[in-house]
């Protein structure tokens, strides 16, 4: 298989490259910056093949230049996006909208020039917005999208007009509503303005550090939060799915628990290390983000459409595959 892959060089994109790549598929990167240095040196390691190519997902040219590199036939990622904060829905709202719609239009149409054997556009759970109805799971169907930000709202938009466009051209097609991901490869893109709290979990660890968190999260970010292992992973098994049965999949860990898990998993694996709550006016050592409770979201479509199932969704389990990752 021949995967071309939007926003190949940022932290999802490079999770699927590498999980495509260790299953020997040949993937086209097409990123506005090549992949980090890190990533190509371990990637020339797998079996796969990966040809990084800079370029826009907003332009035509750029397109056509990678769909002509990876061949008739190949299938598309398209994954390239901004994750605006509030500043940038303020100073930049036309580049959320032109990469998260405009782009993944683009995209589509380039997929229908060149003959792309099937789609996987990838949404995000914040489609669903902070405050689902009360229910065990987020589900594809039954749970109201209810997108509250510029970044959601585009995500939405862009999940639709793919779909219709991969159906108006008789491409298959799935969006995936993609959990809150943490783990390897989350870096800075200069184009992700909410870095994951685990991401500053992460950079603190260490024996005889101690991470002080914010009072919200003691009960708040009780969210599906993916190990980036199982996203790329999940994105490599629907990719190479036999068909899409649903229009629309959750991809998550089936489990909501709030960052003090992957303290406590922490914790228990790196001797010395401590983390605490942030006392009154005390500043803590991790930003306050994703204030919300949901549920974990309903993972029954994407079973029925691959044979996924996560690996990590113990934190126990992902924070030893985080050490090990992080000591190669
Ligand atoms: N990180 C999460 O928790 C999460 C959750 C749900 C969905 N997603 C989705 O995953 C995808 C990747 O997001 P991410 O978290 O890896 O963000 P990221 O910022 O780390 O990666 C996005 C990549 O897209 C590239 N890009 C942006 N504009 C581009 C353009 N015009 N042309 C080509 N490339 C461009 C960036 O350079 C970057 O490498 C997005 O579609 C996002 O909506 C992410």
């Amino acid at each position: 298989m021949t995967v071309l892959v939007t926003g190949a060089s940022g932290f999802v994109g490079l999770n699927l490259v590498e999980a495509l790549l260790a299953r020997g598929e040949t993937v086209i990167g097409l990123d506005l910056r090549p992949p980090p240095e890190a990533a190509a040196a371990l990637f020339r390691a797998l079996p796969g093949r990966l040809v990084p190519l800079v370029g826009d997902v907003t332009e035509a040219a750029s397109l056509d230049r990678a769909f002509a590199v990876a061949g008739p036939g190949a299938a598309l990622a398209q994954m390239a996006a901004v994750t605006a904060g509030d500043a940038r829905e303020r100073t930049d709202p036309g580049l959320v909208a032109r990469v998260n719609l405009g782009g993944t239009i683009e995209a589509l149409a380039a997929a229908a020039r060149h003959g792309a054997r099937r789609v996987v556009v990838l949404s995000s759970v914040s489609v669903y917005g902070s405050n689902p109805p009360p229910a065990p799971t987020v589900d594809e169907v039954m749970t109201p999208a209810a997108p509250e930000n510029l970044y959601a709202i585009t995500k939405l938009a862009a999940e639709r007009a793919g779909l219709r466009l991969a159906a108006v051209h008789g491409i298959p097609a799935v969006a995936v509503r993609l959990g809150s991901v943490w783990g390897p490869w989350e870096h800075d893109t200069g184009l992700r303005d909410t870095l994951s709290p685990l991401h500053a979990i992460l950079a603190q660890a260490g024996p005889g550090t101690e991470v002080v968190l914010p009072p919200l999260y003691r009960d708040r970010a009780r969210i599906d939060w993916i190990y980036a292992r199982d996203a790329g992973e999940g994105l490599a098994a629907l990719l190479a799915a036999p068909a899409f049965p649903h229009p629309v999949c959750n991809l998550g860990s089936g489990r909501s628990v709030t960052p003090v898990a992957m303290c406590e998993a922490l914790a228990r694996a790196l001797p010395g290390f401590r983390w605490r709550f942030a006392g009154d006016g005390e500043e803590p050592t991790v930003p306050a983000r994703y204030p919300v409770v949901r549920p974990p979201l309903a993972l029954d479509r994407i079973r029925q459409t691959c044979s996924w199932q996560p690996r990590f969704a113990d934190p126990d389990a992902a924070i030893a595959d985080w050490l090990a990752t992080a000591a190669r």
